[in-house]
């Protein structure tokens, strides 16, 4: 880990690309089961709720993943559109390789479809894609990640055909909720002292997982963003008492 990633001086939203490339390379071989304790394992079930609003305007769909890191979103997608093509963009090296580990090990088991997910290396903000190519764009758990969201919104817009849909899942905290004081601790002090113990490695990149959930909007925040960057028809769905929201916007036609 680089010392001064996640010191106080770089919040989660000044943390530059190369940092955040660093850091999720760092943790990709423990990042699936990460995942799995921050969400109390109900991160597949998310998934498949943002898989079910995807919008199929060319069929057999052609769908963007970005940040896709280790291909979690694009399996799940696979399953409800097992005959679309589909598109994984990050940024970590590291991530893409599981991902194709891992979407090449499901077609050889026939658990999906081919063809298999082009996976692509690159910033979400400069994607190097065709414009009006995309019936959907998906980012699952990577935008409080990406500093830039006004330029990610609008590199969103261009790559979609018109009347398309863009769609958020992430994972909140409602400091308002009754929940609030647990799900702080186990955001600040359980998950950092869980990763510690199972792998033992540094809590530094847990720790700014964390914060950064801690430091993300609430889904009408990212609404109004949303509509002022140029979507319309934008609207969100919470799960499990608030913790986890689809968002989504259309693009005007
Ligand atoms: C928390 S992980 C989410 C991974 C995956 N979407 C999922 O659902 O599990 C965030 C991912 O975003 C990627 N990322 C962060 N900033 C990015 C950017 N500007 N462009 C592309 N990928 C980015 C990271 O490399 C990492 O793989």
């Amino acid at each position: 880990m680089t010392p001064d990633v996640l010191s106080p001086e770089n919040p989660p939203g000044q943390v530059d690309l190369n940092k955040i490339e660093n850091m999720f390379s760092e943790i990709s071989p423990n990042y699936d089961l990460l995942n799995s304790v921050m969400s109390l394992g109900r991160h597949g079930f998310w998934r498949d709720c943002l898989s079910r609003r995807l919008l199929i305007k060319n069929p057999p769909g052609h769908f963007l993943d970005l940040a896709t890191g280790t291909g979690d979103q694009l399996l799940s997608i696979k399953k409800f559109h097992p005959k679309s093509l589909l598109f994984g963009l990050d940024l970590a090296q590291s991530m893409l390789d599981l991902a194709k580990e891992k979407l090449q090990n499901a077609i050889n088991n026939s658990a999906i479809l081919e063809p298999m997910p082009t996976l692509i290396l690159g910033d979400a903000i400069k994607p190097k894609l065709p414009a009006q190519s995309f019936d959907s764009i998906t980012v699952s758990f990577g935008l409080r990640n990406v500093k830039a969201k006004k330029a990610l919104y609008e590199s969103v817009l261009n790559l979609l055909v018109p009347g398309a849909r863009f769609l958020v899942l992430e994972v909140f905290f409602d400091p308002r909720s009754l929940l609030a004081p647990a799900h702080r601790w186990y955001l600040k002090k359980a998950i950092p002292f869980m990763a510690g113990q199972l792998f033992q490695s540094s809590t530094e990149a847990y720790e700014y997982l964390a914060d950064s959930v801690l430091q993300f909007p609430h889904p009408e925040r990212v609404i109004d963003d949303l509509l002022e960057a140029g979507f319309v028809r934008c609207d969100y769905q919470t799960y499990t008492f608030g913790v986890a929201a689809v968002i989504w916007g259309h693009k005007p036609l």
